[in-house]
């Protein structure tokens, strides 16, 4: 393959005057008289090259249309009004792929952009999105390596529901009904006996009927389980993985936050440990602006969002009634009644993480199925962790797409993935 650098690494003074081989994706082209401004795009920036009709690239840099792909080589000049500060005075345009008239133009509708998904993915915001979500992703898996968790995954298809009846996804599994994973939970509880420390990244399914700003049918699940630990110590991991991963997207991703305009300031003040009250103190303060909401009930996105905006970062919600629970949450047998549990809430979005010390407690799990009526069914396996050498342990679930909304201020969770799914969005 005929080489060429990549465009970031070219945008530098050191290259001034000298000519280089860019390679990529016409982004933009307007045509002169007797000049013509091609914008170039690879994976990672853009820059601008400018064609003079005395230049052997003419021809083709007239032909070449939006979105073909090319090489083009030029001499490096430093000019303050292109897009990112330098200009190509181009001497070659070679077109690889001519491209048809591509279908995307400015002031198109997001559900447009959304039919032609795997062409609007192309822009500039999407690419950059998309890179602090590898970052991210990338640092979970490096952080809970560094406090010595092991990966270990568990099925998608799942012959029971561990989350709920009600929002799942049932397939034809040869003839028998099974269900999409809604969490690793099950399977976590069971594999800590083994590892001790453990996590998992994966999809998490959820048949969501209602399109909110914040929930797909289909996201990427960061869970940990750890024996051996309460509430408080894995409230501190959960903590860890979203500090961790902020501090490595300051660091690693500097250019793509300047094109999304992320507010860095907002990301700097994020510290262990997060601010955290109980949800009884919650009630109150949401009492006190005018909320009706009841103790007991559970805490609607409106309510997550205004409780933890005062506080411009993350903040821990913690002991929730039990009624509101599921059977496996932990009781606090110091605030009876309530769960050793907690959500994170973040400003402006509202919970991205839920986590508890679980009931460790064959008996008390058995009542308290009893008390809610359910049946566990093709899930009964899971009570053999409180069987065989029942520890105390704890975990939680991270939402990846709402963490990465929440870090880039975006207003929608559609741009976290690179396909989303929603309840009428299943292509492409
Ligand atoms: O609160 P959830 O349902 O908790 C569980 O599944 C537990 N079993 C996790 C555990 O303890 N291992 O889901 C966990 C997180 C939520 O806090 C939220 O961030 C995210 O998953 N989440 C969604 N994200 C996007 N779209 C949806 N439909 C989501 N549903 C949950
Ligand atoms: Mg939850």
């Amino acid at each position: 393959m005929k080489s060429a650098s990549p465009i970031r690494e070219v945008l530098q003074s050191k290259y001034s005057g000298k000519t280089v081989t860019v390679r990529g994706w016409v982004y933009r082209k307007r045509s002169m008289k007797s000049k013509v401004f091609l914008v170039l795009r690879d994976s990672t920036d853009i820059i601008q090259a400018v064609v003079a009709d005395n230049s052997r690239a003419w021809q083709a840099a007239n032909d070449i249309t939006i979105e073909s792909s090319c090489y083009i080589s030029g001499k490096l000049k430093k000019d303050p009004r292109a897009p990112t500060g330098y200009e190509l005075e181009v001497s070659s345009v070679e077109i690889v792929g001519l491209a048809e008239i591509f279908p995307i133009s400015r002031d198109i509708s997001t559900e447009f952009l959304m039919d032609v998904r795997h062409l609007s993915l192309r822009s500039r915001r999407m690419t950059a999105i998309l890179r602090v979500r590898s970052t991210m992703l990338l640092a979970y898996h490096e952080y809970l390596h560094s406090i010595d968790y092991t990966e270990a995954e568990a099925p998608t298809f799942n012959a029971a529901t561990s989350e709920g009846g009600s929002s799942t996804f049932a397939v034809d599994y040869f003839g028998q009904k099974a269900f999409l994973s809604q969490s690793w939970q099950f399977y976590a509880e069971n594999m800590i006996h083994v590892f001790e420390k453990v996590y998992a990244m994966a999809p998490s399914f959820r048949a969501e009927k209602s399109s909110t700003n914040r929930h797909v049918t289909e996201y990427w699940h960061l869970e940990v389980e750890s024996a051996w630990a309460g509430m408080p110590d894995i409230l501190k991991v959960a903590e860890g993985c979203i500090i961790y991963a902020i501090k490595k997207i300051l660091k690693d991703n500097k250019r793509e936050l300047e094109i999304l305009g992320v507010d860095i300031d907002k990301l700097k003040k994020v510290k262990s440990p997060f601010p955290q009250i109980t949800y009884d103190a919650a009630i109150k303060k949401l009492h006190k602006k005018g909320f009706k909401i009841r103790y007991g009930q559970d805490l609607g996105a409106k309510e997550e969002r205004e409780l933890a905006k005062p506080y411009g970062v993350p903040i821990a919600v913690t002991n929730y009634p039990l009624q509101i629970l599921k059977f496996y949450h932990g009781e606090d047998p110091k605030k009876l009644g309530t769960g050793l549990n907690f959500n994170i809430l973040a400003p402006g979005l509202g919970e991205i993480v839920d986590g508890s010390q679980r009931e460790p407690d064959l008996k008390k799990i058995v009542e308290r199925l009893k008390k809610a009526k359910i049946n566990l069914g093709s899930s009964d396996w899971y009570l053999d962790s409180r069987r065989y050498g029942s520890v105390p342990h704890a975990g939680f679930g991270l939402g990846t797409e709402r963490v990465l909304q929440w870090i880039l201020g975006l207003e929608h969770i559609r741009d976290t993935l690179p396909f989303p799914r929603f309840i009428n969005r299943i292509k492409p």
